[in-house]
């Protein structure tokens, strides 16, 4: 199947696999976040013991124009490295001024958010409700559940994605299990 991005498309939304059989499906490994969670040790030797797949994403590859949408479903896996639960890299939009709506279609989270000049902001993801994004903020997708955490999300066609700043940079904050919740903490190794 092809989409007709000039006349208009239906798809099924399946909420196991993501978008559709025909969307492209990018999955990132544990071993392809290294430095990106706090305790490297516990990283390291989740690598070595099966290296999971900690989120995947189905892109319907839209065209990159300004008025086009890009959408597509996001499957963030339950596990914690550490006591940090498992979460997307995170980025930032290469066009900045780029807002984005995310809906969660199952399983339960929270959005973290933070612009470049250090306002931060985390939202609950569950089931049947809708995140927006503003413009400016990086963001990440948390599951702190024990199922996948399934989310549709669009945002201008062109907008790009910036992964650079968080890979060398971080999150100003970091969510962790304490006490067997989620609780929100400075995170130590910030740049
Ligand atoms: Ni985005």
């Amino acid at each position: 199947m092809s989409y007709n991005w000039e006349k208009g498309f239906t798809i099924d939304f399946d909420k196991i696999t993501g978008l559709s059989q025909t969307a492209q499906s990018t999955k990132r490994l544990l071993s392809q976040m290294r430095g990106m969670f706090t305790d490297s040790a516990a990283q390291e030797k989740m690598i070595a013991g099966g290296d999971p797949v900690v989120y995947e994403f189905y892109e319907m590859g839209a065209p990159e124009h300004p008025g086009d949408l890009a959408a597509g479903a996001s499957i963030t896996y339950p596990g914690k490295v550490g006591d940090e639960y498992f979460m997307t890299k995170g980025h930032f939009h290469t066009i900045l001024e780029t807002a984005e709506v995310y809906y969660t279609l199952s399983g339960s989270g929270y959005m973290l958010m933070e612009n470049p000049e250090g306002d931060w902001s985390a939202q609950e993801l569950s089931a049947g409700k809708m995140v927006y994004v503003p413009k400016r903020y990086a963001h990440r997708s948390i599951n702190t559940g024990n199922v996948p955490l399934v989310t549709f999300f669009a945002f201008r066609g062109d907008a790009g994605h910036d992964y650079g700043t968080i890979e060398e940079k971080g999150y100003r904050k970091l969510i962790v299990e304490r006490g067997g919740k989620p609780e929100i903490i400075d995170n130590p190794k910030w740049k």
